[in-house]
């Protein structure tokens, strides 16, 4: 008796999804053979040329929205375009409304990138709406990142790319992309921010009020577990998803160290939880012969993001005096002195400096200890004043880059 059980078991809660799955994805691929040549075509690849091309898919669901994260998207695409004639990006968005020559003229006037047409094709979403906040007010994480893979889902119908790569934070998208290929889509992502920190799990754990941890739920014992149950289980999860990645790419040493903490990150009882679903995903893996050897993500490297230099590089030198700018709050850790002191020393082993060189510190103070520490500056540069020509310590001034200009 048991041993029917247990096959009727075995048959109904592996084999049979697998094998439906087998189904869809097989159908899938198939249909992305004739969608595939109809794309390369209609950009002007001739046919027997086709096969020696790669379309590399970015999921950018607001590629029109002229932002940094913008900017990192279109000179990735930029760069690919000048450096293989083959490569075809592919970039999925949701900017179906404004269309593919308006994008391209709108990355032309804001980042001056010009792009190649024939060497890139949009796949316009619909459900874009699922990603949102705004379409859910409550678990907002939970549903956004539901509703990524349902859009990834609507991405991959249209077009299987060659190698995908997320650029907008949707790493809830890789295993959808991982299973829908079968396994067969290399998937990569550039991090600007990580979704969950385990700053956040901490301040719920410590029950602070802050923006996102609203004061009902830190003033509420069980509401608090509640939320730090679920903030634990989401970051679990969007660790496993990381961990999908063959590479990541992180724009910060701050996002370097979030990144990585999440790969490590180990939790005893979800371990011990996900290790039966990682048995039926290994289970699935080996009946259908697919590959599970795929490169793993390591450790997150640093690609600092692309910066417009231009215009500062337009500035005139002429006429202008040399000025050491220093911009930060007036905080201990910046441990100004330190600059104050190296300035003494550059005038006593190159005294020539001392008439024509001058620092400027600029930031504010948030209270009464850093305008102390603004005097405490002052007296230093006194006390160091032998070997120091005329200081200035601007705290007032406001950052904005105009206003600088001005100033020096
Ligand atoms: C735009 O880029 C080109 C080089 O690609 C440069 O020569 C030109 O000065 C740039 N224009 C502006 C307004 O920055
Ligand atoms: C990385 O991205 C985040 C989010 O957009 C941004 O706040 C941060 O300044 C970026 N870091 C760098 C070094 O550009």
């Amino acid at each position: 008796m048991s041993v029917w059980l247990s096959s009727l078991f075995l048959l109904l809660f592996t084999l049979a999804p697998t094998l439906l799955l087998r189904i869809y994805t097989t159908r899938l691929a198939e249909g992305n053979v004739r969608r595939r040549r109809a794309i390369l075509s209609a950009l002007g690849a001739p046919e027997s040329d086709q096969t020696r091309h790669t379309l590399v898919g970015f999921f950018h669901p607001y590629c029109n929205a002229g932002g940094g994260g913008e900017r990192v998207l279109w000179t990735a695409v930029a760069l690919l375009q000048r450096t293989d004639p083959h490569i075809v990006s592919v970039v999925y968005s949701g900017d179906g409304a404004a269309g593919k020559e308006e994008i391209i003229s709108k990355v032309k006037s804001r980042f001056n990138i010009s792009l190649d047409p024939t060497k890139l094709h949009f796949v316009f979403l619909q459900s874009r709406y699922l990603v949102e906040d705004a379409s859910w007010r409550h678990l907002t994480l939970l549903g956004q990142s539901l509703g990524s893979m349902y859009l990834v889902w609507e991405a991959l119908m249209q077009l299987m790319p060659d190698l995908y790569i997320d650029t907008m934070g949707y790493a809830f998208t890789f295993p959808v992309v991982r299973v829908l290929s079968a396994g067969r889509v290399p998937v990569g992502a550039y991090v600007h921010y990580p979704t969950i920190s385990t700053d956040m799990l901490a301040r719920v754990r410590a029950r602070r009020g802050n923006y996102a941890n609203a004061q009902r739920i830190s003033g509420s014992a069980v509401l608090s577990f509640a939320k730090l149950l679920y903030y634990r289980i989401f970051m679990y999860t969007y660790a496993c998803t990381l961990r999908c990645a063959s590479f990541l790419m992180v724009n910060s040493t701050w996002t370097k160290f979030h990144i990585n903490s999440l790969l490590a990150h180990r939790d005893a009882p979800l371990d011990a939880l996900s290790s039966i679903l990682h048995m039926f995903v290994l289970l699935y893996q080996h009946i259908l012969m697919l590959p599970t050897n795929y490169d793993r993500p390591g450790s997150a490297k640093i690609v600092y993001p692309p910066c417009e230099t231009q215009e500062l590089v337009d500035f005139p030198l002429e006429g202008r005096e040399k000025v050491i700018l220093s911009v930060a709050q007036f905080r201990p850790e910046k441990d100004h002195a330190a600059q104050l002191h190296t300035l003494a020393e550059l005038f006593k082993t190159h005294p020539e400096h001392r008439k024509d060189i001058r620092l400027v510190m600029v930031g504010g103070c948030r209270n009464a200890e850093d305008e102390a520490r603004v005097e405490g500056l002052r007296a230093l540069a006194k006390e160091l004043g032998a070997s120091l020509s005329p200081l200035d310590i601007d705290r007032r001034l406001l950052l904005n880059q105009r206003q600088l200009q001005r100033k020096l």
